[in-house]
């Protein structure tokens, strides 16, 4: 058996199609125009190209958008002072504040300063504890994209045993939990690892859709999972270089291995990366509809 590719290239831009539909149609039924702000401390490499694709995608799809790029030696007090003064602009319905941010800030203190309607990543204790009790609310981009895959690739998760590998805040948790709501998109039995977990093959070996969230390159190997399994693999390691300088990714998953086995696979890149970035936009656009009382 080969796997079907679940493309998150292609599903991302199926949505972001949508996606445009709707922001052109609110701006010429309700005169409403979406806004994200990216906020960007310092200089990681990894973090502009991200702030960039975000800023670039949001204007593609006719979402305003503001961008501040701050010196890596900006004090918390600053950093807290503009995400007050986003709080306050109406124009501006998303704030995203790219992570992580340099060792002198505490990062909790700026999520927890984002007004919860405005935390298009989902990150405010409020949507996780809303998340968790299975109230609306913006779910973390890559969970939210995680259930976007599955649903739009009609594969179901009720009844089915989820493994999730990794305990992160941002993916390994929320997707377990969100797995386990009784709802449509949930309803499965889910498994969580982490490093403590003492026979990890144990709990993969068993799973109908495996979720690998550790970022180890490769991690899950063919001998790891059993036939027919759906894996969604989040992980993104660079492993190298080529010759052009680009960095060569793989995610946490044995690809060329394990798609022998498996019914449905998730690649690296293309799979999940674009679909995080959408679930943005998408929030975004359900913040301006919130705020303009269309919810
Ligand atoms: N595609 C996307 O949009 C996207 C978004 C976010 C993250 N990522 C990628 O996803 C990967 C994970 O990132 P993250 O931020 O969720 O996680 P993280 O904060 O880096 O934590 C990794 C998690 O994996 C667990 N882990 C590490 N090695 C393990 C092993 N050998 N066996 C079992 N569990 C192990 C850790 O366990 P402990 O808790 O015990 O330490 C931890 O819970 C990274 O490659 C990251 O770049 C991709």
């Amino acid at each position: 058996m080969s796997a079907k590719i679940l493309s998150g290239t292609e599903t991302a831009k199926t949505i972001r199609e949508e996606l445009k539909q709707e922001i052109a149609e609110l701006k010429e039924k309700h005169n409403i125009v979406p806004g994200l702000v990216t906020i960007l401390v310092g200089e990681d490499p990894a973090s502009e190209v991200y702030v960039g694709a975000k800023e670039r995608t949001s204007k593609n799809l006719g979402i305003y958008s503001e961008r501040y790029d701050m010196p890596a030696d900006t004090s918390e007090e600053d950093l807290l002072a503009l995400v007050d003064k986003c709080n306050k602009n109406d124009k501006l319905n998303g704030i995203l504040v790219q992570l992580p941010l340099p060792k002198h800030i505490n990062e909790a203190n700026i999520l927890y300063a984002i007004d919860p309607d405005k935390d298009v990543d989902g990150f405010h204790p409020v949507n996780i504890g809303k998340m968790m009790l299975g109230e609306k609310c913006f779910l973390p981009c890559t969970p939210h994209g995680m259930l976007e895959i599955l649903k739009r690739n009609n594969i179901e998760t009720s009844g089915k045993e989820v493994v999730v590998l990794g305990r992160s805040n941002i993916v390994g948790k929320p997707i377990a939990n969100l797995m386990l709501q009784k709802r449509e998109g949930g309803n499965a039995t889910v498994t969580l690892c982490h490093t403590r977990t003492k026979d990890t093959a144990f709990h993969t070996k068993r799973a109908d859709i495996l979720i690998a969230a550790v970022g180890v390159p490769k991690m899950v190997t063919a001998d790891m999972v059993k036939d027919g399994v759906v894996i969604l693999d989040v992980g993104v390691n660079r492993i190298g270089k080529t010759a052009e300088g680009k960095s060569i990714l793989a995610g946490d998953v044995d690809f060329e291995a394990v798609k022998e086995k498996a019914s449905a696979i998730t690649p690296v890149p293309g799979g999940i990366g674009p679909m995080t970035i959408t679930m943005l936009m998408m929030n975004t656009v359900q913040a301006a509809k919130a705020a303009a009382g269309l919810l």
